[in-house]
C-alpha cells in the first residue's frame, strides 16, 4: 500500500472545488489517511517545493502555497501515488486531458488547483511535513459494522 500527500491548494478552495476534488479520489477507490484544513507558513511551503529551488517559479509557487487555506490530506493505496497522479492531470492546463482535475477545472500552470506526490520517497518526505505518524491512520472498511 502506497501513501500520496494531496493538497488542494488555495485556488481550489476558494474556487469551491473542495468536494468535487475528493470525490474523484474515492470514484478512483483510494482511502483517505488523513486530513487538515490549514494555511500552511512560509517556511513549510518552501520546504515542500525545496526540489525546485533553482527554477523561475520557486518564489511565486511558495507564496501561493502560503497565501490562504488549503486541504492537506493523505490518500493511501495500491499504487496511490501513480494513480492519483493520473487522477490530477498533468501540471499545464494545456496538456492535461479532460477528465483530470487540471484538464477540466485548471486554467493556469501555477495555480493549477492540486498537488499529488511524485514519487513514493517524495511522498515520504512530503507526507511528514504536514502529519505527525499518529495523525495517519489506518482502517479496515468494514462494510456492514455500522448497520443495526
Ligand atoms: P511540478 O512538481 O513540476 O508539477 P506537479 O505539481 O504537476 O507535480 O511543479 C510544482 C509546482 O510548481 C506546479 O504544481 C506548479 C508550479 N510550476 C510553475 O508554476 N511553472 C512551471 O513551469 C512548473 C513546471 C511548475
Amino acid at each position: 500500500m502506497q501513501k500520496s500527500l494531496i493538497i488542494i491548494k488555495p485556488d481550489a478552495v476558494q474556487r469551491g472545488l473542495c468536494g468535487d476534488i475528493i470525490k474523484r479520489f474515492e470514484n478512483k477507490g483510494l482511502k483517505l489517511a488523513a486530513s487538515k484544513f490549514m494555511l500552511v507558513s512560509r517556511e513549510t511551503a518552501e520546504k515542500h517545493y525545496a526540489v525546485h529551488k533553482d527554477k523561475p517559479f520557486y518564489e511565486k509557487v511558495c507564496k501561493y502555497l502560503a497565501s490562504s487555506p488549503v486541504l492537506v490530506m493523505v490518500w493511501r493505496g495500491k499504487d496511490a501515488v501513480e494513480l492519483a497522479r493520473r487522477v490530477i492531470g498533468a501540471t499545464s492546463p494545456f496538456e492535461a486531458s479532460p477528465g483530470t482535475i487540471r484538464g477540466d477545472f485548471s486554467l493556469s500552470k501555477t495555480c493549477n488547483l492540486v498537488h499529488g506526490s511524485d514519487s513514493v520517497e517524495t511522498a515520504k518526505y512530503e507526507i511528514p511535513l504536514f502529519f505527525s505518524e499518529e495523525e495517519v491512520l489506518s482502517y479496515d472498511l468494514c462494510t456492514d459494522d455500522w448497520l443495526d
